[in-house]
């Protein structure tokens, strides 16, 4: 244990364990530390039950993090200089975790917050406490402040009012009050009538706490710091007594302002309970007025009522002030605290710029979104694939003509057989022993120019030569003059004899759906053309892809040609074929993992050896 005279439990030096994950408190402690100019935190360590680790918080501008440990055994053995616990952990735990902690030889000290512990058990405590000539704060209390030095979690409230009350540098004058609550009124109505508040603990509103009013104000008293003392009591218990009888022996000699709050439950024809649970007056000495009355008689300067308290604290600060018994603190200007960011944030009071933007959905409400459209609403109205992909690539939900034609697009590209180069490579991939995601990626990396990836370039083709009203035989030999074969022309295995199935069915549809078309006709006039030079000239299924893509996007009214030219630059059609296609290569990857395929080599036989011996240089 830290050598400290008896009466101080807090200095600025003090540390503490808090027991219990309660994020908002420890930082609350510390940005106290801080503003308190304190060298180092006042939390030396976080007992979490459910893990150990480290938590990240803040001090002042710095991120620090402070250790967290499973036990208190392990956090006490790791932190020997810390002497204060903060018991965060449930009424229910309350007990143990309290028990564990007075009998931690290095913890003297033990703030229990919960409220509802059994008064059996508190009574225990408090034993135990004495016993060990330990403290217990509570329970059911917020705890205590000690002015320029630390802090029990949340005690005192928010920041600014701490600041108010002055509490970030000591004053001369110690309170004592059973309600937290209650607390922050006496912080601030020390500040305003005194040089502040020296130290203030609330011992909490049970029956039975941990420590009394007597056992704090005679820690106040032997402390030359501490010039008078203000004591909060309230109907209920018997308490106060003590602190009359120590007036009268002189126990007590430093001026004490008292009030006992309650006086009102004279007003009330039976026996009131007051918010606390100790706050009953079970006899005529337990009513606030025969203690306000026994105080005043035993030398506590009284108030004829709350209402006159502050006068009172403000007569006897200055009776001392003017006795020489005081020379009042110094104002002392705080650091500034950087505000959270995220507080400041919902407040409004700070802005930052976005390092992402999305336009397409948003996952931030009860469910998510789609271009605006909730996907319960996709769901119940039973929107397709089709839609989904219009929502989310194109923002519009496109007429249902559109949509349908998107679909038919993906399932006709869905796969092609095993031999084609992407589910070739999949293949092979998947055989190599490589798991589905990557044999997915090297199939889908195949996709390009020459497979599948020819329908961007098609429709950019086409389109230009279309617009500028190029006739088809022009654009052929133009394209064959610059060397370019043209993109979405030309088939490996279809030709006139063979045609291309899929692209049968894709013409049709659009002939019979599309509200207009323009590009798609200019197409098939441009692969009369090329099937004359060679009737494997066919207009692929990229190619009829490209330009009916272009026209189902004119026809839809929506997009401007700006917003067209855009998408064929992005590559937003190549997208349509990888899409489909993916479902083709994850049906082969599964296939082969099925088989359990061994690992494929390629026949010597199927390859052209062609190797000189290299010149040497
Ligand atoms: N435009 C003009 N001429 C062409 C085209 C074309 N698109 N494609 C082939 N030719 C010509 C070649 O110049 C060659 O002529 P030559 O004999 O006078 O030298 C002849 O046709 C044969 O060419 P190959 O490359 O041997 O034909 P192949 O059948 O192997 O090519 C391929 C098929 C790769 C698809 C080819 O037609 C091509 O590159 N097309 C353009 C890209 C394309 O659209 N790919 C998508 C295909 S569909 C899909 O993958 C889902
Ligand atoms: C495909 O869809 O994969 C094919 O058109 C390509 C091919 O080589 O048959």
């Amino acid at each position: 244990m830290a050598e400290k005279k008896d009466y101080l439990l807090f200095t600025r030096d003090t540390l503490s364990i808090v027991y219990g994950m309660q994020e908002n408190a420890i930082q609350r402690m510390l940005d106290f530390d801080y503003i308190c100019r304190r060298e180092k935190p006042s939390v030396a360590a976080i007992v979490n039950p459910t893990r150990g680790g480290w938590h990240p918080c803040f001090f002042g501008s710095r991120e620090i993090l402070i250790p967290m440990y499973r036990t208190l055994k392990q956090a006490a053995g790791k932190h020997p200089d810390a002497d204060v616990m903060v018991n965060f952990s449930s009424f229910r735990s309350a007990y143990p975790t309290t028990k564990e902690a007075l009998e931690t030889e290095t913890l003297r000290t033990v703030a229990v917050i919960a409220e509802g512990v059994p008064e059996k058990y508190s009574k225990e405590l408090a034993v135990l406490a004495r016993k060990k000539k330990k403290w217990v704060i509570g329970p059911a209390t917020v705890g205590g402040i000690a002015a320029g030095a630390f802090r029990i979690g949340n005690t005192a409230g928010a920041l600014d009012n701490i600041i108010e009350s002055k509490l970030h540098r000591p004053g001369h004058v110690a309170y004592i009050s059973k309600s937290g609550g209650l607390s922050n009124e006496v912080n601030s109505i020390i500040a305003l009538n005194t040089d502040g508040v020296y130290e203030g603990i609330a011992i909490g509103g049970d029956r039975y706490p941990g420590s009394t009013f007597i056992d704090h104000l005679l820690r106040y008293e032997a402390n030359p710091e501490i010039r008078m003392m203000v004591m909060l009591g309230e109907v209920g218990g018997t308490d106060e007594y003590e602190v009359v009888e120590a007036l009268k022996a002189r126990k007590i000699t430093k001026p004490l302002v008292a009030w006992c709050i309650g006086t009102c439950s004279k007003v009330f024809p039976v026996e009131v309970q007051f918010g606390h649970a100790g706050a009953r007056a079970g006899n005529v000495q337990e009513t606030a007025d025969a203690k306000n009355r026994a105080l005043r008689e035993a030398g506590a300067v009284v108030p004829d009522s709350f209402e006159d308290f502050d006068q009172k604290i403000k007569e006897t600060f200055n009776k001392l002030v003017a006795q020489g018994r005081v020379k009042p603190a110094p104002e002392l200007a705080p650091p500034p605290v950087p505000q959270d960011y995220r507080e400041a944030s919902k407040a409004g009071r700070v802005r930052r710029a976005a390092n992402f933007i999305c336009t397409i959905s948003d996952d931030r409400g009860e469910e998510p979104t789609y271009g605006g459209v909730q996907i319960s609403e996709v769901i119940e109205k039973g929107l397709s694939i089709g839609d989904v992909i219009s929502l989310l690539w194109f923002k519009k939900l496109l007429p249902k003509w559109a949509t349908n034609f998107i679909e038919m697009i993906i399932k006709v590209s869905a796969d092609h057989g095993p031999a084609v180069s992407g589910a070739h490579n999949a293949i092979v991939a998947s055989r190599a022993g490589k798991d589905f995601i990557s044999s997915w990626a090297s199939g889908l990396l195949t996709i390009g120019p020459r497979f599948g990836g020819a329908i961007d370039d098609a429709a950019r083709y086409f389109k230009k030569a279309c617009d500028s009203g190029k006739a088809p035989e022009a654009f052929v030999d133009d394209m064959k003059r610059q060397g370019i074969t043209i993109p979405g022309i030309g088939h490996r295995i279809k030709s006139l004899d063979n045609p291309d199935k899929r692209v049968e069915l894709l013409k049709n549809y659009a002939f019979k759906n599309f509200p207009k078309r323009k590009y798609l006709d200019y197409a098939v006039e441009v692969e009369k053309v090329t099937t004359q030079k060679r009737n494997t000239l066919i207009l692929n299924v990229d190619g009829c892809i490209g330009v009916s893509f272009l026209d189902l996007l004119n026809a839809s009214g929506s997009f401007s040609p700006q917003e067209i030219e855009e998408m064929v630059e992005i590559g937003y059609l190549n997208a349509l074929f990888a899409l489909g296609r993916s479902i083709g290569l994850i049906g082969h990857i599964f296939d082969q993992k099925r088989l359990k395929s061994g690992l494929y080599r390629h026949p010597w036989d199927d390859i052209l050896y062609l190797v000189e011996k290299a010149e040497k240089l």
